[in-house]
């Protein structure tokens, strides 16, 4: 099987899904593999690269060597046309499977999936249509809703029904990346106008510092196994949230930063979170790994905040108990996405 490992992006989250792609492409190589490295720039464009080159090459953008992509080529010659590349754009790749380690974006939101699906590339991680829908704050929220899964209010910024302090997060976002703390409704007009962060929208939920953050992750293929449940934790107190940088300083990614893992936790509360994950898993469709995070409190207050179809460092951290390597997950995921195709 031919493997390749994409990630980068033009998202945000870019330099994070770096950590990632190396990460994952690691794991590969030591299980005696030799994926295929395609780093996908913050401009748009996809290049080759040596599987083997460190974070800090791409610290200055697309690394010394990279090779411009003309095409991905799928197994019944479907294509890929990365869009701008380099001209003259000179290496036809061809693959059966994409290990897509790509956070926010068009990598997270259905883009890729879809051109992707369209070239008869397999892919691991969520479908277009999953990955569309996680990445979208507000339609995520509503679909729970529906379905009865608790979750805090969450609202459009333009149409808030209830009073602040708020917590404004871009509907399309990531990562804890421009999300505020807001006092009131001037407030949140007033960055709606200003930040860039929201520009494709804001969504709006009550704050409430009293909640903690857990998470877990899941598969379901072949079986549905869940990871242990993580508390992220807070390094900076006088921050209102987990920031961006609480999640991923060390610089070594989500895998190392501070973290209670298995969370100490009522069992009930455990128990409560491990079958919303699976339910959210059911309802979404989910493929390859999905992180499920969510906001609880000690007297027994569970909602599901978000999920991420492609979690930082792919969560292969959280599989401890029984651990479950690396390799072996992402073994699970290439099978997975072999063998249900969703196109
Ligand atoms: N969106 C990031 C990578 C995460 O929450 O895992
Ligand atoms: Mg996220």
């Amino acid at each position: 099987t031919r493997v390749g490992v994409c990630f980068g992006g033009p998202s945000p989250e870019h330099d994070i899904s770096i950590l990632t792609g190396l990460q994952a492409l690691r794991a590969l190589a030591e299980s005696g593999g030799s994926p295929v490295a395609i780093y996908w720039s913050k401009e748009g464009s996809f290049y080759r690269v040596e599987p083997s080159l460190e974070a800090e090459a791409y610290a200055g953008g697309v690394p010394a060597g990279a090779r411009p992509l003309e095409l991905v080529v799928g197994r019944d010659g479907g294509f890929v046309e990365p869009r701008g590349g380099l001209r003259p754009k000179r290496e036809l790749l061809e693959l059966d499977v994409v290990v897509n380690c790509c956070h926010g974006g068009p990598g997270e939101d259905g883009a890729l999936q879809g051109a992707l699906d369209l070239a008869g590339v397999r892919y691991t991680g969520p479908s277009a249509r999953t990955a569309a829908l996680g990445m979208d704050k507000l339609a995520f929220a509503s679909l729970l809703r529906h379905h009865g899964i608790a979750c805090l209010p969450r609202e459009d910024g333009r149409r808030v029904t209830f009073d602040g302090p708020y917590i404004a997060k871009p509907r399309f976002g990531g990562s804890s990346i421009g999300i505020e703390v807001l006092e009131d409704r001037a407030q949140l007009e007033a960055r709606m106008q200003r930040s860039e962060h929201f520009r494709d929208g804001m969504v709006v939920e009550p704050y409430r510092p009293d909640l903690m953050d857990v998470q877990v992750a899941l598969r379901r293929f072949p079986t549905p196994t869940l990871s242990a449940i993580e508390r992220p934790l807070r390094s900076a107190p006088g921050e209102p949230i987990l920031t961006y940088r609480e999640k991923y300083q060390p610089i070594g990614g989500m895998a190392t930063a501070p973290r209670e893992l298995p969370a100490a936790i009522a069992p009930e509360l455990a128990e409560t979170i491990r079958s919303l994950a699976l339910s959210v898993g059911e309802l979404l469709d989910s493929r390859g790994v999905m992180r499920v995070d969510f906001l609880a409190s000690t007297e027994g207050e569970c909602y599901v905040n978000e999920v991420n179809t492609i979690p930082g460092s792919l969560s292969h951290y959280l599989f401890v108990e029984p651990k479950i390597p690396f390799a072996a997950q992402l073994e699970a995921d290439i099978r997975e996405a072999l063998e249900r195709a969703t196109y």
